[in-house]
C-alpha cells in the first residue's frame, strides 16, 4: 500500500472520458513518468483549490495496477457538489491536478486461502473500486468464482455496462453478472430489498458462504440493507467489507474517551519526528494540523482510511471508525482523524 507524507503532487489529465451521462473518468499521469503504486480497490484522494479554500475529495481508482505510468479515477457529477461538479464540467486534457496519495482498505486480501468466491454489491458510482478488482480477480485468480450484483436506475446509466459485458463473454462460468434497474417493469427484479438479496444469494453462491467475501458499495441506504440482508442470512460481519462515499448520515459515538487529559504525541513521518501535546476533544490529525504538520487525510470523518497510520507505543480511542478491521486495531492501525490518546503519551508512524 502507498503511503503518503501528505504533500500534495502534481499530475496531469492525460484523458478524459464520459462513461454516461454525467460520469466521467479521467486518466493522470506524473509530468516526470514517475510510476502510481497501487491495489485494486483503492482509491486517490485530490486537493482543490478552484474555490479560494482546499478541499479534499478521494476517488477510487478505476483502472488495474498492470500500467503504473497511467492512473484512471472515475467521478459522478453530484448536483450541488463543489468538487465533482468542477471535474466533470470543467476540467480537460492537459489541467494539473494536486494529489496527497492514495489509500484504502476496500481490497482483495493477500491470501487466496480467504475465499473461493468474491460478491459484489455496487450500485451506481459505488462501481468504481469493484471495476479494477473484478478484473484482477478474473486474471489473477483463476479458481475464484465472481459475481456481481449491479443496481442503476436503467441500463443507459450503467456505467461500464459494455466492459462489464465484454467481461462475461471473456469469462463465461466464472463470473456472473445481475443488472437490476430500479424503473424495470418485473418488479421482481428491479429496486434491490432484503427479500431480492435472499432470492439472489440463493441463486449465485457457489461456494459455502463461509468461502466467500462480500463487498458493499453504493448510496449509505441500500449500502445498510446489503449488510443487514447478508448478517440476515448468517454470513459473518468479517467477511463483509464496506467502501462509503457519502459522509451523510454517518453516526458519531455520543460517547467521549473516560480519559480526556492531556498527552504527548511523537510522530515519526519519513525520517523526521516531530513532537506535540494533545487533549480531547482534538484528535492525532487535528492537534498535527494546529502544529502546522503536513499529513495525509481526506474525508476526516473515520470513513476513508487515508489517514491510516500506525500506533507504535500507548493506546487510541476512536470516536468513529468504518475502516478498520479488529485485526487491524489489534495490529496498532489508527486512523489519525478520530483517534485520541487515552491513558497516556503515544508514538505514531505514517
Ligand atoms: C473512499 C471514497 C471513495 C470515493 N470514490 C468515489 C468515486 O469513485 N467516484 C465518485 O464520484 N465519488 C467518490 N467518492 C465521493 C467523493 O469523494 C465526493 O464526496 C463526491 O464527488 C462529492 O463531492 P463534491 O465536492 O462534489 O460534493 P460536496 O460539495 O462535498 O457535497 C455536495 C452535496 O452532495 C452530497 N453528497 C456528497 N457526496 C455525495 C455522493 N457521493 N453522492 C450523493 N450525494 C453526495 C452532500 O451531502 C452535499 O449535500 C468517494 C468518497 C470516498 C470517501
Ligand atoms: S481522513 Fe478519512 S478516515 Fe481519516
Amino acid at each position: 500500500m502507498q503511503a503518503s507524507n501528505g504533500i500534495p503532487q502534481q499530475v496531469t489529465v492525460v484523458s478524459v472520458h464520459e462513461e454516461v451521462p454525467g460520469v466521467k473518468t479521467f486518466t493522470v499521469a506524473y509530468d516526470d513518468g514517475s510510476s502510481f503504486s497501487y491495489r485494486a480497490g483503492q482509491f486517490i484522494t485530490l486537493v482543490f483549490n478552484h474555490t479560494g479554500t482546499e478541499e479534499r475529495r478521494s476517488y477510487s481508482i478505476s483502472s488495474l495496477p498492470d500500467n503504473p505510468k497511467r492512473l484512471s479515477f472515475t467521478v459522478k457529477r453530484v448536483a450541488n457538489g463543489i468538487c465533482s461538479r468542477w471535474l466533470t464540467d470543467i476540467v480537460k486534457v492537459g489541467d494539473k491536478l494536486f494529489t496527497t496519495g492514495i489509500s484504502g482498505f476496500f481490497c482483495i486480501p493477500d491470501s487466496p486461502d480467504e475465499y473461493k468466491q468474491v460478491i459484489f454489491f455496487g450500485a451506481g458510482i459505488g462501481i468504481t473500486p469493484m471495476i479494477p478488482m473484478i478484473q484482477w480477480l478474473l486474471k489473477n485468480r483463476p479458481d475464484a468464482f465472481v459475481t456481481l450484483i449491479y443496481s442503476n436506475r436503467t441500463q443507459p446509466e450503467t456505467a461500464f455496462y459494455e466492459q462489464l459485458t465484454l467481461l462475461l463473454r471473456q469469462y463465461p462460468g466464472r463470473l456472473s453478472i445481475e443488472f437490476l434497474y430500479s424503473t424495470s417493469f418485473n418488479l421482481l427484479r428491479a429496486r434491490l430489498n432484503k427479500s431480492l438479496t435472499t432470492t439472489l444469494l440463493n441463486e449465485y453462491l457457489r461456494v459455502p458462504a463461509s468461502e466467500t467475501l462480500f463487498y458493499v458499495c453504493g448510496p449509505t441506504n441500500y449500502m445498510r440493507m446489503v449488510t443487514y440482508a447478508l448478517t440476515e442470512y448468517g454470513i459473518d460481519k468479517s467477511r463483509i467489507k464496506k467502501e462509503i462515499f457519502n459522509k451523510d448520515n454517518v453516526g458519531f459515538k455520543a460517547s467521549k474517551p473516560d480519559d480526556t487529559d492531556t498527552h504527548t504525541v511523537t510522530i515519526s513521518v519519513g525520517n523526521r519526528v516531530f513532537t506535540f501535546a494533545t487533549t480531547y476533544p482534538d484528535t492525532i490529525l487535528s492537534a498535527a494540523k494546529k502544529n502546522g504538520l503536513s499529513m495525509p487525510y481526506s474525508c476526516e470523518t473515520g470513513l476513508c482510511g487515508s489517514c491510516a497510520a500506525i500506533c507504535t507505543s500507548g493506546k487510541m480511542w476512536h470516536a468513529h471508525n468504518e475502516v478498520l478491521t479488529d485485526s487491524d486495531l489489534r495490529e496498532g492501525r489508527i486512523l489519525t482523524c478520530t483517534a485520541t490518546p487515552i491513558d497516556g503519551d503515544v508514538s505514531i508512524v505514517i
